[in-house]
Formats: structure tokens, C-alpha cells, sequence
């Protein structure tokens, strides 16, 4: 399944959010868990800008793809990243809020790396979006970096701690591709519904 995808806005300010009228997926997760990276391998284009430091994506950053069907990909900054400006972090918050109040959001896919499982603010993350009742997609990051024997294992533990999805959990690695074709037809068979 190939997946084409142009950048259509970065929005600093509520006010640059781009009109447009396809459904929009949302990357949310900690600084560095790979939401920038994941946009590039499912698209298989380096469209979003990937770091190795924490806090590399500033802007909210929209992709119009190409998939079937189309629709819209937000690639946000992530959360969890204290190196900022007090006035940087309250701009970004009130930014973030506003945009997920704004009933645009179709799916967010909530990132978390498959070492670590949720932490505290992803579980923070999870109880705002339960709030705002938008569905969402769970994706454990940096499959490679657990051990074929361990994942079942890890998998289980998280399962049994229990988080809140209405598609998922997908199992993915941005660095060896696996699991990113069960993503993307997941994410269009839910889209088509
Ligand atoms: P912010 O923009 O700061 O919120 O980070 P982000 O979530 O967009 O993370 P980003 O995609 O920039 O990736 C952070 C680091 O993790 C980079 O060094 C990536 O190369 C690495 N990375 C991302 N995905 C994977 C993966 O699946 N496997 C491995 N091994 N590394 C990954
Ligand atoms: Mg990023």
C-alpha cells in the first residue's frame, strides 16, 4: 500500500491551522517515542524532521496523504520535554487545547515505546483524551529494540495493565518496517467506516 503525502501547514498559532475537509489522524506521545519518524516510514517519504534530542518537532505539522481514502496526518511535539521557555510551553498548551476541542480530530494514534509501556504522562494523556471522548489508536514504538523472545511477554504486561483504544495495539518499528502494514490498513479500514 503505498501512501503518498505533501506538507500542508505547520501552525504555530491556532489561526495557521489549516481549512481543509478530509478526516485528521493525530501522532500524539512523549518527546522522542518516534511520532515524526513513524509519519516518514508510513509514508515511506522524510517529509517530518527527526532527532535523535528530545523536542525536535516545535510546530503542529499537517501532511495531506494520498491513501485510501485520503485524509490528513498531525505530527505534534511531544509532551514529557522540560527543556522550554515557561512562555514556549503555555503557547503550545493553549495551542494543543484549542485543537482538540475543536472536534476536528478523527483518531489520535497515541504512541508509547514498547520498552517502557505508559508511563505517567501518557496515562495524563489518556484520561484528557477519554475526556474529549476522541477515539483512539494505541502503537508501541522501537519494536527492534525488544528481543523477539521478550515481546509476547511485555505485550501482556501492558494488555493487563489495561489502556483505552478503539483500534490496536498495532506493534511497530520506524528502523526495520515491521508492523507498519497492519498500521495502515488498520488506520483505513477505520477510516472507511
Ligand atoms: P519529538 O519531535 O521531540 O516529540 O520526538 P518524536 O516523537 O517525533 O521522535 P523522532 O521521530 O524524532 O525520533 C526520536 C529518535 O528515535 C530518533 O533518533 C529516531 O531515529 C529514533 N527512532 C524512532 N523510531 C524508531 C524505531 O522504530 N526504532 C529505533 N531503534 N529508533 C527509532
Ligand atoms: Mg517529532
Amino acid at each position: 500500500m503505498l501512501w503518498r503525502a505533501q506538507l500542508i501547514a505547520c501552525a504555530y498559532r491556532y489561526d495557521q491551522v489549516p481549512p481543509h475537509h478530509l478526516p485528521e489522524v493525530v501522532m500524539v506521545g512523549r518527546s522522542n517515542v518516534g511520532k515524526s519518524s513513524l509519519i516518514n516510514a508510513m509514508i515511506g517519504q522524510r517529509l517530518a524532521k527527526v532527532s535523535k534530542t528530545p523536542g525536535k518537532t516545535r510546530s503542529v505539522n499537517f501532511f495531506e496523504v494520498q491513501g485510501d481514502p485520503p485524509f490528513v496526518l498531525v505530527d505534534l511535539p511531544g509532551y514529557g520535554f522540560a527543556a522550554r521557555s515557561g512562555g514556549e510551553l503555555e503557547l503550545w498548551r493553549r495551542l494543543i487545547e484549542r485543537y482538540f476541542r475543536s472536534s476536528r480530530v478523527s483518531l489520535v494514534l497515541q504512541l508509547v515505546d514498547f520498552r517502557h509501556g505508559f508511563l505517567k504522562n501518557d496515562r495524563q494523556m489518556e484520561e484528557y483524551l477519554a475526556g474529549l471522548q476522541i477515539p483512539v489508536g494505541v502503537v508501541f514504538t522501537k519494536l527492534d529494540k525488544v528481543s523477539g523472545s521478550r515481546r509476547k511477554s511485555a505485550l501482556d504486561a501492558y494488555v493487563k495493565e489495561g489502556f483505552r483504544c478503539s483500534i490496536g495495539p498495532f506493534l511497530v518499528s520506524s528502523e526495520t518496517k515491521e508492523g507498519l502494514g497492519d498500521l495502515k490498513s488498520g488506520l483505513s479500514l477505520w477510516l472507511k467506516e
